[in-house]
């Protein structure tokens, strides 16, 4: 294995040159590149769609693409394509949606679509002066982004507002252009921040070329979207019964489980610790629809994950609300999805989710995502309320434990039977592997 040293021009070779540079790092060159090979897809023009997504690629990383039946989601039923590489996320999401279909699906509602960009920038002249001049200012700011929003406004979206905010209590000289858009069904993000980079040119040509301005210094900072869109916001909920045969569980009744479950969620409400393993629980189910729709799963967590922690104490996304002989269970969470542009019509299994899915618009593949994640939310804290998550989850791991130990069909077979009844656990796995080899 040779020792790595910096690297020029690397992003210049062709594939086969890269895959052979890459492979003699490694400790077996002739299978590293034999695997990337393999990994091609066999048709070159797709691979080639493929490899422009990104840069020096050299094959595709595989992830399952499943599919979580029974979402009935405002009387609507879908079947809902998740991407995710871990086990028995799949099943708790269709178990719950099956659940939660018998009992009236899952309601749904888009609070708000709006989303946010700002430009950072100092101004040493002070907030009364340029605060005068900012009507005029953003006339022109609308006016210069004319072109770049015509599309957009008449799809009925485009800028929704333009302030200036005063920061300089935090940072001396420190002032925003803090600008409100609806990108409509796109995601926005290249339309929201071409949009802020003219703004800044804007405010930059204004003070240099106005008189009572130009003795003063402004320098942007950066121009750039924020992730953290509280107001592009999804409410979903269920709601059933607390003591009228909903059969939650076969071991507590309604009521006990109603109680427990509760519990489970209020402690997710006011300890960190669990809160973060609560929310990531949703996140199982949102992540792997929004991946599988080809949306950005790092922006709509890192936004959740800050949304989680609007009261100043990181809590539970989802909560429980109890009233008379009624339990609801809602989540409450932010996200900015599109269903046109970025890669949700160019990846070949986006496109066929979104189709699965009847094309939704955004604010659709938002209830959508936002039902898979309260459906993982509610497998997940039923579960560990009530036989714990070990058991169903390590049956769903077995056939990765027994891929580890290069099982045949035929001894998963076998594996599968024996621990319908039996522990799952690596050491278990391996014990029975021995006994049936002999
Ligand atoms: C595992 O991927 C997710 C859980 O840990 C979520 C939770 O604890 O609520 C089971």
């Amino acid at each position: 294995m040779k020792e790595i040293k910096i690297t020029s021009g690397f992003s210049r070779l062709d594939k086969d040159e890269k895959i052979k540079l890459v492979s003699s790092f490694t400790t077996d060159s002739v299978f590293f590149s034999n695997t990337l090979h393999a990994s091609q897809h066999r048709d070159p023009v797709t691979q080639k769609l493929y490899d422009e997504f990104s840069e020096n690629t050299l094959g595709n990383y595989y992830f399952p693409f499943g599919v979580a039946p029974n979402f009935l989601i405002n009387r609507r039923m879908y079947m809902v394509p998740m991407v995710i590489e871990e086990s028995s996320v799949v099943a708790a999401a269709s178990g719950a949606a099956k659940f939660w279909a018998e009992r009236g699906g899952f309601h749904s509602e888009i609070i708000g679509l709006d989303k946010i960009g700002q430009v950072h920038f100092t101004w040493n002249g002070g907030f009364d002066l340029l605060n005068r001049f900012f009507p005029e200012i953003r006339t022109l700011m609308l006016a210069n982004t004319e072109r770049a929003t015509s599309n957009m406004m008449k799809r009925g979206g485009g800028i929704l507002d333009i302030e200036l905010v005063n920061l300089t209590d935090k940072i001396p000289d420190y002032y925003q252009v803090k600008a409100t858009f609806d990108t409509r069904d796109s995601m926005g993000a290249n339309f929201i921040n071409s949009c802020l980079e003219e703004f800044a040119d804007t405010l930059r040509d204004f003070t240099a070329g106005k008189t009572e301005l130009s003795s003063f210094s402004l320098q942007v900072i950066m121009s750039i979207l924020s992730n953290y869109t509280p107001d592009c916001l999804v409410k979903t909920w269920v709601e059933g019964k607390i003591t009228d045969g909903y059969q939650y569980d076969d071991h507590y009744t309604d009521l006990e489980f109603v109680k427990r479950f509760e519990t489970g969620v209020h402690i997710a409400q006011v300890d960190r610790y669990r809160a973060t393993t609560h929310n990531k629980g949703i996140y199982n189910g949102i992540d792997a629809v929004v991946l599988a729709t080809g949306n950005d799963f790092r922006a709509v967590e890192a936004c959740g994950h800050a949304y989680a922690s609007r009261s100043g104490q990181y809590s539970s996304l989802s909560r429980v609300e109890i009233s008379g002989n009624s339990f609801r269970f809602i989540l409450e969470v932010p996200m900015a999805l599109g269903t046109v542009g970025g890669l949700t019509h160019l990846h070949p299994l986006a496109k066929l989710s979104l189709d699965l899915l009847g094309n939704p618009d955004a604010g659709q593949l938002m209830m959508i995502a936002s039902a898979a994640g309260l459906a993982n939310n509610f497998s997940a804290v039923k579960s560990l309320v009530t036989k714990g998550i070990q058991k169903g989850h390590m049956k769903m791991h077995l056939l990765n434990i027994l891929n580890v130990y290069k099982a045949t069909e035929s001894e998963k077979i076998q594996a599968v039977e024996h621990f319908k009844h039996e522990k799952v656990s690596h050491n278990a796995v391996n014990e029975f592997l021995h006994s049936v080899r002999g």
